[in-house]
Formats: C-alpha cells, structure tokens, sequence
C-alpha cells in the first residue's frame, strides 16, 4: 500500500519477512522507486529489487545493540520486526495491509497515531522482557547504525540518536554541523542535544510529512543503470534532471562544501535524498541535510586530528577530490562562519554533564574545522578566478582512467 493506494498484491513468508510473489500490479507508478525494470523493450517488476527494498526497511544487523535486544524480544532477524508493524515507517508512506483487513491509512499511520514505547526502550536497552510487547512501532523500520528511537515530544515526531564510544561526539558533531548550515543558509534538519542519564543525545523532529516522503539516493539511483560515460555523480546528477529536477546541483553543491567543512566521513547514498510528493508522485527537490554526525574526527585522538586521513564519500574518495565537483562557491558567504570556533567549543563544552569532551579536544577541533575553512575560502576563491566548466568534465576523465 502507498496511503490507502492500493499498489501491488504481493505474497510474503511472515517469519523470514520474505516477498515470496507478485501476483498483481495494480498501481505501478506507485511502486517503490527502482524496483521497475525493462527486460527486452518490457517493463518488469524485478522481485528481487523488491525484496531488497523491503529489506532495506529493517533495522540494520549492524546497528549498535541489535542482537541483545533481539534477545529481549524473542526474535531471530530484524526482518521479523517489519511484518510486525506492517512496514510503516516514519520516513515514508508504504505499508502491507493483510488481504481481506479493513485497515486502513489513516488507522494505521504513525504520523497522525501514537506509537508503542516497547520497541524504543528494549533498543535503548531499558526496555524489560514481558508476556507480549506491542510492536506496532516506527523503530521497527529505522534505519542506520547508531542506537536510535522515535519519540512524540510535545505532539512532534522526533527521532532520538546516540553518539558511539570513546567520544560519543555524534551528537554534538549533529548540533555544530545544524549552526554551520543556519550560518550558511544551507537546506537542514535542525538538531538539538537531550541527556539520558549522563549520555547525550541527538534529537530532531520528522521531516518528512503526511503530504511528503524521503527517497534515498541509493534508491534514485536505482532508476536506470550507470551509462559508461557517467561517473556517481553524473549519473545521480542526470537521473534527477531526467525527473524533472532541473536544480538539483546546487544542493549537491552544498552538501560537498558542508561536508569538507566537518570532515564527513559517511556521507553514503543513504544519507541524502530527495522529497517527492506523495499523492502527486511529484518530485519536489533535495530532502534538508541530515545524519552530518559520523564528522569531526568523532572517534580519533586528540594528538592524530589535525593529521588524520579523512574518509570521503559518496562520490570521491578524498575531499580534495569531491570538491573540485562543486560547480558555484560564489553563492557560499563564508564570512559568516566567522566566531564559529568559539561556538563549536561552547557546544561541545556548555552542558556537557559527562567529560566524554574535554576542553583540549574541543579546541583542538574547533581549531581544524577553521584551518579548513580558509583553505577552503582560499579554493573558493581560486575558482572563481579559473573557473571554465571544465570541472565536471576533468574529474569525469580522470573517473575512466582509474
Ligand atoms: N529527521 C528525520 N525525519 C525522517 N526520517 C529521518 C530523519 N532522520 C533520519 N531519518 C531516516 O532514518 C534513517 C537513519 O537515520 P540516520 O541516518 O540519522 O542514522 P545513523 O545511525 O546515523 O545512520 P548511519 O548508519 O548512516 O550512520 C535515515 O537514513 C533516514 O531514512
Ligand atoms: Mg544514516
């Protein structure tokens, strides 16, 4: 189901979590993105695809804690979880609805009903084993690594998400990267910090609305394979225009020049994306930037950070590289970054109940993200003087060659 759409009538072994058979396609222009392919001029619902967006869906094997709460509950795979609560989520609005239900979308969703605690606290690893839980819960179908939770606060959809040891810096990297977007007028979802005792972390509301939903760009570029004249970005950059996103680069633009700012080392296709309309099927833009934590040498020592090798992704493996993709620095004003040492160090610092930070390791990373910002003002600049848009066309060369 998408809403009360009734899309596809599929078959799923309930315990493996399984897409077992598609017997009918009933909307298929509301199927999941990319799970429609074309074999000899016919299109084909790829089952495999399928399933492996359905599988997408369950919490990772890799998330923090995972097998422990398992345990809890009584449960082999996470796979299990989703058949549970239907597959809804709180990032999109597909759900499996047994044949001959009268469920319905607005019975269901999970924005507009509440959600059991159940799920969330056995994650958090506070919940205790009992008879039966209730798991009609979004935490069933999150996504990522870092132990996480959705929360209503003050009647807001909010997603609650540790930081990992030694530092557990996530959270605050989550807060810093939010300050350096308001100052830059960067698209973004706004973080704060919560303590639970004595551990920080983030929190930010939902997103994605009733009317709207996320689409990975993994998914997206599921929707035709890579041409062998395209590189990543090309490919990405090229499906979007096909879908009508005409200024999909300059969002890309920013999320490369954030990236560089924090040192973002897993900035992978399935964290960034884009919105689409839900009803309409209407592709709106980029989806605000979000997950920016696993940044800001969140787990190197203090004495290796101004030297460390910074991963890059999702395009290029060094930022060096990914930066030289970044077609306009002109509009980026990074005059206003100025002070932002002092505020990196009074987030890490200010209400920091528990020493996972000291000052030194504050100072020390505010100290590198503002030695990268005037190399990076010192690029801006030399690019704007050299500038040919011959960028894209270089980097795609220099792509084929290795
Ligand atoms: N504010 C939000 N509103 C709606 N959906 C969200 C929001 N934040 C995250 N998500 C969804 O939840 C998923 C997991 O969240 P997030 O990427 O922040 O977790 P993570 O554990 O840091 O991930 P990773 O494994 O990439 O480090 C995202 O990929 C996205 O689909
Ligand atoms: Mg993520």
């Amino acid at each position: 189901m998408h809403k009360n759409i009734a899309v596809a009538k599929i078959e799923i072994d309930y315990v493996l979590g399984v897409i077992t058979a598609v017997n009918d396609v009933l909307h298929r222009e509301h199927l999941p993105i990319g799970v429609r392919h074309s074999l000899r001029h016919k299109e084909i619902i790829d089952r495999a695809a399928l399933n492996h967006w359905w599988r997408d869906r369950s919490i990772p094997a890799s998330r923090m804690g995972i097998s422990e709460a398992l345990n809890t509950l009584g449960i082999y795979e996470t796979g299990e979880l989703l058949t549970k609560c239907f597959g809804l989520s709180l990032s999109d609005h597909y759900w499996i609805k047994p044949v001959k239900s009268d469920l319905t979308w607005e019975k269901v969703n999970f924005f507009d009903n509440d959600f059991s605690d159940d799920i969330g606290d056995v994650l958090f690893g506070t919940g205790k084993k009992v008879l039966s839980f209730d798991f009609v819960s979004p935490d069933n179908t999150s996504d990522g690594n870092l132990k996480k939770r959705w929360k209503i606060m003050n009647g807001k959809r909010c997603l609650i998400k540790s930081g990992s040891a030694p530092f557990r810096q996530q959270p605050f990297n989550e807060v810093i990267a939010s300050k350096i977007m308001d100052r830059l007028g960067i698209n973004h979802v706004p973080y704060g910090i919560v303590w639970n005792e004595n551990e920080p972390y983030s929190v930010c509301e939902n997103f994605v609305t009733k009317d709207t939903e996320l689409v990975s760009a993994y998914r997206i570029l599921q929707i035709r394979p890579k041409e062998n004249h395209e590189n990543e970005y090309m490919h990405y950059v090229n499906i979007c225009k096909e879908i009508g996103l005409k200024d999909i680069v300059s969002s890309i633009d920013a999320m490369i020049v954030v990236d560089h700012i924090i040192a973002n080392e897993d900035r992978h296709f399935n964290n960034f994306g884009l919105l689409r309309n839900v009803d309409t099927l209407e592709w709106i833009g980029a989806a605000p930037i979000f997950d920016s934590g696993t940044s800001l040498w969140y787990d190197t020592q203090e004495k290796f950070i101004p030297y460390a090798d910074i991963k890059c992704k999702p395009f290029k493996k060094t930022h060096g590289k990914q930066l030289r993709l970044v077609s306009d620095f002109s509009v980026f004003d990074f005059s206003k970054l100025d002070g932002i040492e002092d505020e990196i160090i009074e987030i890490f610092i200010s209400g920091n109940y528990s020493n996972f930070i000291d000052e030194n390791r504050a100072k020390i990373i505010a100290e590198t993200v503002q030695q990268r910002i005037y190399n990076l003002q010192k690029i801006a600049l030399r690019h704007s003087e050299n500038f040919d848009n011959s960028f894209s066309e270089g980097d795609l060369e220099e792509n084929i060659s290795e």
